[in-house]
């Protein structure tokens, strides 16, 4: 058994996993900095950090625990290291060094993006090559995984990300933080075809997704009070979905590809999943709902299967 302790603090999630061989969850444990934030309406850095520095400790212990494995048995110590922010990304690397310093193991920084599409090797047998939708709260892109060490963004969002428009119109709709889950329950009770919003209009595989929120934004203003919001959930989520779907299957297309997988915290949305399920030729992977948003299973398993070990002079990256 090859395992990987992982520490994972990118953003708002504390979390720590160990992960067998890749795919074996041993312990996964996450505590969530959400409702800190909720009252400011979005993730503060400084709030974060702070948070992950009181929390980081206890749960790399639980974690250690409740996979009840000693740190010999243990193959490294897997850490974030980018993008995110800056001051989160280094508590956690902090404390990922001094574990591997002390435990004389090897230290392993893991990109957070490639670690969200790894969470669908959890519990799987899936194998590259494939077409990757990565749908976060500040990426989207699409992937050719040609093979482990083949691997390319063929296209992105050249503004907003597809989580960050579900936060921004939920925040304009004044529903809360995070926009994505309530956005996505409204979206079920609504009409979709209430509104006409545009996709946005990028060649290639490439995004848009400002124009959406402006559109959204627009229709609010000629709209009597109160909005229909169960509508306007509905129609802003078919013009998300539709775009993500139909670019990511021409992809798939382009690339003969075999596999579609699935990953980011969009990647719990119910419709994306459903029409993805529909409308692609080839199987559709995504990750259960707990590994969608950020954990550190997902960084133990990209540990496993691409990442290399790196010096304790080793440092952390921003969003790109
Ligand atoms: N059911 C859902 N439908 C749509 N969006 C969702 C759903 N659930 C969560 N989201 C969105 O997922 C995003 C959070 O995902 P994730 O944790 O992967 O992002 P992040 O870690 O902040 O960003 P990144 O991984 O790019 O650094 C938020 O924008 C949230 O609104
Ligand atoms: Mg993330």
């Amino acid at each position: 058994m090859t395992a990987y302790l992982a520490i994972e603090t990118s953003c708002d999630e504390t979390a720590a996993a160990i992960v067998a061989d890749g795919r074996k969850i041993l312990s996964s444990e996450i505590v969530s900095q959400i409702d800190i934030h909720q009252k400011f309406g979005g993730v503060v850095p400084e709030i974060a950090a702070r948070k992950h520095l009181e929390t980081v400790n206890f749960i790399v212990d639980l974690a250690m625990q409740k996979a009840s494995i000693k740190p010999e048995d243990l193959a490294g110590i897997a850490y974030t290291a980018g993008p995110g922010l800056v001051g989160t990304l280094l508590t956690g690397m902090s404390l990922a060094k001094t574990l591997a310093w002390l435990w004389e193991l090897p230290l392993i920084a893991v990109d957070h993006l490639q670690a969200h599409i790894f969470a669908n090797f959890i519990d799987t047998d899936l194998e590259p090559p494939f077409i990757a939708l990565l749908v976060s709260g500040g990426h989207t892109q699409i992937i050719h995984f040609a093979s482990y060490t083949e691997i390319k963004i063929i296209g992105e969002t050249r503004d907003d990300a597809a989580g960050e428009a579900y936060d921004k119109v939920a925040r304009l709709l004044g529903l809360g933080y995070p926009g994505g889950p309530i956005i996505d329950k409204l979206a079920a009770e609504g009409n979709d075809k209430a509104f006409n919003f545009p996709e946005g209009q990028v060649s290639g595989f490439d995004f848009s997704f400002s124009g959406l929120k402006t559109a959204v934004l627009r229709q609010t203003e000629k709209l009597n009070k109160p909005w229909p919001i169960e509508d306007l959930a509905a129609s802003f989520q078919k013009a998300v979905t539709s775009v993500l779907v139909r670019k990511t299957i021409e992809a798939a297309n382009e690339f003969k590809a075999t596999k579609i997988v699935l990953a980011g915290g969009v990647a719990a949305n119910r419709e994306l999943r459903e029409k993805l399920l529909e409308l692609s030729p080839c199987p559709v992977y995504f990750p259960p709902i707990s590994l969608c948003t950020d954990n550190a299973a997902m960084v133990a398993a990209a540990a496993y299967f691409v990442s290399k070990p790196v010096g304790l002079d080793a440092t952390v990256y921003s969003r790109s």
